[in-house]
């Protein structure tokens, strides 16, 4: 079996990101149509997969090096099948709820061995963070906004981030109650690297990224608050208050529950690298890259973009995203693929997951 360059440095023992902070509205509109079609998605937590279901493809095919975040999409797909999906939106965290360990048990009884006493271990996290706030990714989220955030914002001010408001009200807000000096202070501490590679990424994450974390996230932060209306945002919603609040992210909303329950079947978990996927010699028509390749180092970059390429159907997109390190097609493959510039300005600027810098939609030259 392939391996893959980051394997070897980071661990994968925990959950890292028990929810998908990537937008899927902007992923799936980025794949276009893929009805009948083989997909390949990064797991991650597993939301965005089951969201391309909407497509109607006739498969996903999953992968992730992390046992453990593939858990956490066999979760969701039991509670897909076990639940209802206000139960549902309780057992992940996006409402409150005191009968999160009775939903979990429920859905563990019908997982594998294996999943199912690994969740039922987190079965008090769960009961106090949803199973969507267990990993170490929304850990450092809830440092940030039970101890930090209280430091520098009243109740009232988070609340008000979230009534919805014309752009230009937005703007006078964000100038004058929410990017106070003392919000600034505190994403330059929060967001420094030696706190970002202390509680969320492992240190080998930023060994490819240019520039201040903080600075990117105030400029992304404008995105958010301003350019979007901070009340359709799940993600910043969860970030400042801990739930969801009317908004959700695209596979937790009810208008889909039903269409990915009846889809589930078509999800085919394969449990290890993309690089081994591609090896295979199957081809796909869309693949949701999450945002792996900044974890790379350009040479391995440019080496697995060409083994996916060697993967994909005529036509077939590729779409990712970047944080901080910047990776677009290899000049070695230009040729071989059109970005869609046009596209990926549509949606880049209504991207609600907004730390991302770049969103890329590549797709192959038939
Ligand atoms: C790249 S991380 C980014 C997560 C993301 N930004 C989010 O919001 O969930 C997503 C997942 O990619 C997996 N991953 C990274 N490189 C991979 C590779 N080469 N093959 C398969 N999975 C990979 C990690 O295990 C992780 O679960």
């Amino acid at each position: 079996m392939q391996t893959s360059e980051i394997a070897d440095k980071a661990d994968f023992d925990h959950i890292r990101y028990a929810q998908l902070w990537e937008d899927a509205d902007v992923l799936t509109q980025g794949l276009g149509n893929c009805a009948g079609q083989t997909l390949v998605s990064i797991c991650s937590a597993g939301d965005n997969a089951l969201a391309m279901l909407t497509l109607d493809p006739e498969k996903v095919v999953v992968v992730d090096l992390s046992p453990a975040q593939i858990a956490c999409l066999r979760l969701r797909m039991a509670a897909f099948k076990t639940l209802s999906h206000p139960e549902f939106l309780r057992l992940m965290g996006a409402r409150p709820s005191s009968d999160r360990p009775e939903l979990l048990k429920k859905v563990a009884q019908t997982l594998d061995r294996d999943t199912g006493t690994f969740w039922e271990g987190l079965s008090d996290e769960v009961a106090l963070h949803g199973a969507g706030g267990v990993g170490k990714f929304e850990r450092y989220f809830r440092i940030f906004r039970t101890r930090l955030l209280p430091l520098v914002h009243s109740r009232k001010t988070i609340d008000d981030i979230f009534v919805s408001r014309p752009r230009s009200e937005r703007e006078t807000f964000l100038q004058t109650r929410f990017n106070t000096w003392r919000w600034r202070l505190l994403l330059n501490v929060f967001f420094s690297r030696f706190v970002m590679g202390r509680m969320g990424r492992d240190k080998a994450f930023f060994d490819h990224v240019d520039g201040s974390p903080a600075s990117h996230v105030a400029r992304r932060i404008r995105h958010a608050a301003v350019d979007c209306d901070p009340a359709d945002n799940p993600y910043l919603h969860w970030i400042m208050k801990g739930t969801h609040g009317d908004a959700f992210p695209m596979t937790w909303r009810e208008e889909h529950y039903a269409t990915i329950c009846d889809r589930l079947d078509r999800i085919e978990i394969r449990p290890g690298s993309l690089e081994a996927f591609v090896s295979t010699g199957e081809r796909a028509h869309g693949f949701n890259l999450s945002d792996i390749f900044e974890y790379m180092s350009p040479e391995v970059f440019q080496n697995v973009y060409g083994s996916i390429l060697s993967a994909a159907a005529p036509g077939a997109r590729l779409v990712y995203w970047n944080m901080m390190a910047p990776r677009r097609v290899p000049e070695k493959y230009r040729d071989r693929v059109t970005t869609l510039g046009n596209l990926e300005d549509d949606l880049k600027a209504r991207d609600k997951a907004f730390f991302y810098s770049d969103f890329v939609i590549e797709e192959v030259i038939g």
